[in-house]
């Protein structure tokens, strides 16, 4: 049930008509927050179970200044998408394995979590009372995001009494200005993302701050974004800053194997299986920086990137360049995804949720 509309107006200052589309500028949707009408809000105690979600009007949230999250950063996000069908039916993109990545990264950060159940049907929940959100049919898609945090307070370092999980949503455009246009990453070989034994492979907000720096400095310089490497050898590809990469030389793909340092993307994951099922072969192995000379093509993938196509690597200086415009791997592995999760081919994988 939604909370009544007549609740302090928090949410959109665009329209208040909960259930209307939006007058909105469509065409011209980035990847910025865009408040919208409802967030969803579920807690639980430490050792003890997520209970009595419930919608709230989208606004800010009440923290102690001692929430374990603030003080020692115990807290994990998803990211997905909710697409409009041109019938103007919603679709999910396989939230379960959002709900799965949720689980496994609260037991490497000592936090409760949601059930499975319990996030997939609050993603509905907030998607459907957020649903004129959701942009019309080919102008971008409705990015969810959850969240889990130590929301119990702590003065001495140890695993919050309280957790609070919460979704919020903005429609989306294109992650990169750039847009679908190859975008320009500089390889970086001081700063590291994650280490052998770290929190790299799960989701945790400070995965994210960690990579600020070197991000900063790359786009104060032109480039789009950062490619780490490996902190021990220093030579072999992990990820850029918010996806996973990689590499294309005839018909074999390969990317950086899920090793404790890699993120477990689920586009990654995707288009694992969606370019096996097109006949390429795909290696997950690690990936020599070296091999970025010899590719015919690279390309970035990510809930947020979808896929995005990478024109230049900048390595110790020297610029490799990879042709004019999107790879035809590129292409065709986005346009095949792309469809899939729009609805406009058949989802033989079984992946979307249909609202
Ligand atoms: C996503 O692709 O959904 C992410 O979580 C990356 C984020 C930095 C936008």
């Amino acid at each position: 049930r939604l909370p009544s509309i007549n609740a302090p107006q928090t949410a959109s200052p665009i329209s208040k008509d909960v259930g209307a589309i939006p007058e909105f500028d469509w065409d011209n949707l980035g990847f910025g927050i865009i408040p919208t009408d409802y967030m969803y809000v579920m807690k639980c105690s430490q050792g003890d179970n997520f209970s009595n979600g419930e919608l709230k009007r989208f606004g800010n949230i009440e923290l102690s200044p001692s929430a374990g999250v603030l003080n020692y950063g115990q807290g994990l996000f998803e990211g997905l998408k909710a697409y409009r069908k041109e019938d103007d039916s919603i679709l999910l993109f396989r939230p379960e394995e959002n709900a799965l990545r949720m689980k496994m990264g609260a037991e490497r950060m000592c936090m409760q979590s949601p059930t499975v159940d319990q996030f997939v049907e609050a993603v509905k929940t907030t998607v459907l009372a957020n649903k004129r959100w959701v942009p019309p049919s080919g102008k971008g898609s409705l990015y969810i995001r959850p969240l889990l945090m130590g929301s119990g307070a702590v003065l001495g370092l140890a695993p919050a009494p309280e957790y609070t999980f919460v979704i919020y949503v903005s429609p989306v455009g294109n992650y990169f200005k750039e847009g679908l246009a190859p975008i320009n990453l500089v390889v970086e070989h001081e700063l590291h993302r994650a280490t052998p034994g770290g929190t790299g492979s799960v989701k945790t907000i400070g995965n994210y701050a960690a990579v600020l720096k070197a991000q900063s400095a790359a786009k104060a310089k032109g480039y789009s974004d950062v490619l780490y490497l490996d902190c021990v050898h220093k030579k072999y590809l992990e990820e850029v800053s918010s996806c996973n990469i990689f590499v294309v030389k005839g018909n074999v793909i390969s990317t950086p194997a899920i090793k404790g340092t890699i993120l477990p993307g689920i586009t990654r994951k995707s288009i694992i299986d969606v370019a096996r099922s097109l006949g390429f072969q795909v290696e997950e192995r690690l990936v020599a920086v070296d091999e970025l000379l010899e590719a015919d093509e690279v390309f970035c993938t990510g809930t947020a990137v979808v896929i995005s196509p990478v024109g230049s690597v900048t390595y110790l200086g020297k610029r490799i360049a990879y042709g004019n415009g999107v790879g035809v791997v590129s292409q065709q592995l986005y346009s095949v995804l792309t469809r899939l999760q729009m609805g406009l081919i058949e989802d033989k994988m079984n992946w979307t949720v249909s609202l």
